[in-house]
């Protein structure tokens, strides 16, 4: 029976991950900015559970980097110990808000990846001296190449997906894998605002599956839906003097 942490628990992607580990017998820790979501999912989490899993919670703000190394310690003592940590968190940004504001562009920046590496930090150095452990981050298709449409959550994206190949390199012969998730369009609330139709368009339970997979498969990097794989090596293979005149 595992043992999860999951940063930024009330995500839409992170709820179906939670419901399908409780499924699978178990424990989770959520952590979450929203007091009110986050007592709602454990409550809910607790109804599929079966006796001997612990379903526990922390709120915090995750920009508040300081309190990190606290919210595992935490989830640690809640389950008695961890076995895999999930980083769901993130915002999007308004790409054009933030091309008029250093301050805008840098909270983005702060929450999508800052804020992440921090917590990629502290979770390495848990599970490395133990010598176990999976450390599973959503960083974005949007971080394999920058576009004009959204290239301030896109370079944070690219950071967070950099950063963990550094890691798992890092920590692969420690026993700890690191597993980088990329989908591409997923209808959740971060979405809201976008037209959604067509097959590009994934529901979070079939991302949720695939996190789940990923992890139990010890995988490297995974894309969601697996199609994404394809469409970004065609996209990352555009020659810049072409891309930098396209629309995208
Ligand atoms: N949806 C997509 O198309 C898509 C595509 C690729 C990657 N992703 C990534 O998938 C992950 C999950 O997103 P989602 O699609 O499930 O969207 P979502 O339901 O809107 O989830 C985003 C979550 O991040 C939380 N959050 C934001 N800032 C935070 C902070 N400072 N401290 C704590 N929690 C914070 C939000 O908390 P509140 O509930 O309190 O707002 C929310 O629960 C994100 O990393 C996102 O970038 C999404």
């Amino acid at each position: 029976m595992k043992r999860i942490v999951i940063f930024g628990g009330t995500s839409a992607i992170a709820e179906c991950a939670a419901r399908l580990w409780v499924a699978r017998g178990c424990s989770v820790f959520l952590v979450g900015r929203n007091a009110e979501k986050v007592e709602a999912i454990c409550d809910d989490l607790r109804v599929r559970a079966g006796p001997s899993q612990k379903i526990g919670s922390a709120v915090a703000d995750l920009n508040d980097h300081e309190k990190h190394a606290a919210l595992v310690k935490s989830a640690e003592d809640e389950l008695g110990g961890l076995d895999v940590a999930l980083i769901a968190h993130g915002s999007l940004p308004n790409q054009t808000e933030c091309e008029k504001s250093v301050a805008q562009t840098l909270a983005e920046i702060n929450t999508n990846a800052l804020s992440v590496l921090s917590l990629l930090t502290v979770m390495a150095n848990y599970f490395e001296p133990r010598g176990n452990g999976a450390i599973v981050a959503i960083s974005s298709v949007a971080g394999d190449r920058g576009r004009k449409s959204n290239y301030v959550y896109g370079a944070a994206k690219g950071l967070v997906t950099l950063f963990m190949q550094g890691l798992r390199n890092r920590l692969a012969a420690k026993g700890v894998v690191v597993v980088t998730i990329k989908p591409g369009f997923v209808d959740t609330p971060m979405t809201k605002d976008f037209e959604k139709k067509g097959f590009l368009w994934a529901k979070p339970e079939t991302i949720a599956a695939g996190i789940v997979q990923a992890e139990e498969r010890r995988s490297d990097v995974v894309y969601l839906p697996w199609f994404w794989r394809y469409i970004m090596l065609i996209i990352r293979h555009i020659p810049e003097r072409i891309f930098k005149r396209l629309s995208l």
